[in-house]
């Protein structure tokens, strides 16, 4: 019995992982084919040494990316097994996946893996319509079942002292003549494979706003198209702050995100409490959670948009495969 993956699978799925959200959209990952399986490495050249010094970001989005692989495997009937940092020789090399017992994938992995092209960040003001509550459950459960939890902000009380927080952030990052720089280079203005198209970009940050979103590109916002004065906000955290448990948000991030956009929901990132240590540790304390706040989410019903180039597969595989 052959116990590899067939060279149509991989790629397939290579091609749904590439699809993963990241920093400024730098695609920080390497996709490597060995023994019939597949492996998820940090691609290093690709992390944003002003933003993102630690790696957090490059290894959340090599999760969200895994978890991509993951349901594209479970929906080829051939879910994988998965291993978190297999080779402590190697650190970059995130995750190996190799094939599990073959089975039909579940309605739910259909879902999600149909919601994969069609997931984008939404960074319009959203429709003032509240956010059912089982659509809430749902993203929570999410959450849960990649060992992970996602905490809403209920009340204004509770959104606006996370808005001090990360405007603040917010305002220590823009300091940082190193940290605009790189956004403004992640900046496309020209179609581009990678970086975050100027369409994509959202309005400009003003001083009234209740959450500093992050401004790619500083378009005017529509007369009467303020962001929500009251946005729904979820924090996704996880038990602890390791590299592994990094990836292991950046696949929960992904299952939240594929099952808001399978919910017909849109949703936003906001890193800048993240990014910064002192924040984050406001953040976790304010929310009374154990562990460590991995992403912020704003979460709405907004306008239709599209989802945002992608390098090609080709570009992330690190050998070409060989046909089997
Ligand atoms: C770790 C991480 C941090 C991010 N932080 C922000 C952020 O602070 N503001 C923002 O607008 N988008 C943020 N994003 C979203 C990326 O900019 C976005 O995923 C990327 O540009 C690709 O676009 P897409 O999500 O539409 O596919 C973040 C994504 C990741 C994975």
């Amino acid at each position: 019995m052959d116990l590899g993956y067939t060279t149509a699978q991989l790629r397939a799925a290579a091609s749904d992982a590439v699809r993963a959200p990241s920093l400024h959209n730098t695609q920080p990952w390497r996709l490597r084919l060995r023994d019939g399986g597949i492996e998820v490495l940090a691609d290093p050249a690709r992390r944003l040494p002003a933003t993102d010094p630690s790696g957090w970001g490059v290894r959340v989005a090599c999760g969200a990316a895994l978890f991509n692989l993951r349901v594209a495997l479970a929906v080829a009937g051939v879910p994988a097994r998965v291993r978190l940092r297999p080779d402590p020789a190697e650190p970059d090399l995130l995750a190996r996946l190799v094939p599990d017992i073959p089975r039909r994938p579940t309605p739910a992995e259909q879902s999600l893996h149909a919601a994969i092209p069609r997931r984008f960040s939404n960074r319009l003001p959203f429709w003032p319509d509240p956010v059912p509550s089982e659509a809430r459950w749902r993203l929570g459960e999410a959450a849960r079942a990649e060992e992970c939890w996602l905490e809403f902000l209920i009340g204004v009380s509770a959104v606006t002292a996370f808005g001090e927080i990360a405007r603040s952030a917010h305002r220590v990052l823009e300091r940082d003549p190193a940290y605009r720089a790189e956004r403004e280079r992640w900046l496309r203005r020209e179609p581009a494979p990678d970086g975050v198209p100027v369409a994509a970009g959202g309005p400009q940050y003003e001083p009234q706003d209740v959450l500093p979103t992050r401004g790619f590109g500083g378009r005017d916002r529509a007369p009467g198209r303020d962001f929500e004065p009251e946005p729904l906000v979820g924090v996704l955290g996880s038990v602890g702050n390791t590299a592994i448990d990094q990836v292991v948000a950046g696949q929960a991030l992904q299952r939240v995100l594929l099952t808001a956009t399978d919910s017909g929901l849109s949703v936003s990132m906001l890193s800048q409490p993240i990014e910064v240590p002192t924040a984050r540790e406001q953040l976790r304390v304010s929310l009374g959670r154990f562990g460590a706040p991995q992403m912020v989410l704003r979460i709405g019903y907004g306008q239709p948009g599209r989802p945002t180039p992608r390098r090609a597969v080709d570009e992330v595989l690190d050998y070409p495969i060989r046909s089997r």
